[in-house]
């Protein structure tokens, strides 16, 4: 029985901590997305997340996108964060990061570049 018992405490210290770490993701609803927006989301979960915190600002491999659009400059290039540069970048990639224009349509480019002036 008390075996038992600490097992349960255990789990639940151990789901506990979890949810401190992994923060619950956001729903489209809870964002305010509109249509366009949404489909732009689905391009970067698709494409940057792995790589680009949308909604913190701890880096992964590549910095965070939080506020993209909010700063007048790109946190590591300096260059200006607009949608013509930010385009290019992801037209074409950076050192470490490959372009994606192949991948691409105009219509998602532009969903995507529209969702990231959401963040
Ligand atoms: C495999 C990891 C990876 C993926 C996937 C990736 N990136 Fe990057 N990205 C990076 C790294 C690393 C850098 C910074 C280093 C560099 O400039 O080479 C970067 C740089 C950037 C920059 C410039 C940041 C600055 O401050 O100059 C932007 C904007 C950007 N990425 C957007 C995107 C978008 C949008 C996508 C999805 C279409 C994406 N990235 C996909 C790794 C990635």
């Amino acid at each position: 029985m008390l075996k038992m018992m600490s097992r349960f405490l255990l789990a639940i210290l151990l789901l506990s901590s979890l949810g401190c770490e992994v923060e619950r993701r956001k729903t489209d609803a809870e964002l305010g997305l509109n249509l366009q927006q949404i489909a732009g989301r689905r391009v970067y979960d698709n494409l940057c997340d792995q790589c680009h915190a949308p909604y913190s600002t701890r880096g992964r491999q590549g910095p965070p996108m939080k506020g993209v659009f909010k700063k007048p400059y790109l946190s590591i290039s300096g260059l200006p964060a607009n949608e013509e540069r930010v385009g290019e970048i992801i037209r074409y990639g950076r050192a470490k990061m490959k372009g994606y224009g192949q991948n691409l349509s105009d219509q998602q480019m532009q969903d995507l570049l529209v969702y990231m002036h959401t963040l």
